[in-house]
């Protein structure tokens, strides 16, 4: 397994595999690799011949009281699970090699990061565009993998490749989950014993609501609230919980049949914060 640092690094290989006619599977990430992460790299193998990943804790994507410090670095034991999952490259360069000291141009992003974790979180879906359309450029790759965890950065990425003209192929990995429901998270590591144990309430709740809307009720806010206040009641923070369609990312009043809509939630457990997704298609 090659680990590139420079671009000029990453293109050379890549550029190598390419002429050998391989087609190059590539899977982003910020480290701290779990099992979610790894599915993805399956996910790119199943459609590649060779899987490219990508270790970079982007700091253009976090805001400046968030936790970019503290973000998990663990790249001696990421190069390992890479390794093992035969991955052919992974590009890990450090700040310097992706940004200039002074950026004149940037990426915005309208009405798609209104609400989700774009309300929360303003510039986050910027600095994702920024990167990923960065590493879509120097990786070149033939297909990329996102996990579903993340759907509005997927909705969004997904617009950007159709706008910018990407020639990429998007796939969206389901969600990976630990046995209690919760979803994988490199941010899990900064739960405590006790909120790990309430962790999965958000993912409960999910499934609760998803189960009254297949059952019938199609103007969900007052069953939305009454789930807001059981989960404040075991200790979350509540950041957003709602339904939201697909396509536009804005939030949904009353579900039309035939339309897919997102139920999405955002918690706080004391510092950590947390999100999870399901897709309902009526
Ligand atoms: O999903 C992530 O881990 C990040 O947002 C990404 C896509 C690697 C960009 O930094």
């Amino acid at each position: 397994m090659d680990v590139c640092k420079s671009i000029d690094d990453i293109r050379g290989a890549v550029k190598q595999l390419k002429a050998q006619g391989k087609r190059i599977g590539f899977v982003p990430t910020m480290g701290a690799l779990h099992k979610g992460h790894l599915s993805l790299i399956r996910q790119a193998k199943e459609r590649a011949d060779e899987v490219v990943v990508s270790i970079f804790v982007n700091p253009e994507q976090f805001g400046p009281n968030e936790d970019f410090d503290s973000y998990p670095r663990e790249l001696e034991e990421d190069l390992k699970k890479c390794e093992s999952e035969g991955v052919s490259v992974v590009f890990a360069p450090n700040r310097d090699d992706v940004y200039d000291k002074k950026k004149y141009i940037r990426i915005e992003v309208d009405e798609l990061n209104r609400h989700m974790c774009g309300g929360s979180r303003p510039g986050f879906f910027e600095g994702i565009l920024l990167v990923v359309n960065k590493l879509f450029n120097i990786i070149d790759p033939d297909v990329a993998v996102f996990g579903q965890k993340d759907i509005q950065q997927f909705q969004i990425v997904s617009r950007m490749v159709h706008e910018f003209n990407h020639d990429v192929e998007l796939i969206m990995a389901p969600i990976e989950r630990a046995n209690d429901g919760l979803a994988l998270s490199s941010r899990n590591k900064y739960l405590s014993v006790e909120e790990r144990e309430t962790a999965p309430g958000l993912f409960r709740a999910l499934n609760y609501i998803e189960k009254q809307i297949v059952s019938g009720v199609d103007t969900p806010s007052l069953l939305l609230k009454h789930q807001k206040s059981e989960l404040e009641a075991k200790g979350f923070k509540i950041d957003y919980l709602d339904v939201f369609d697909k396509k536009t990312l804005q939030p949904i009043e009353t579900l039309i049949k035939g339309k897919e809509f997102i139920l999405a939630g955002a918690v706080w457990l004391g510092n950590t914060r947390l999100i999870d997704n399901l897709l309902i298609e009526l």
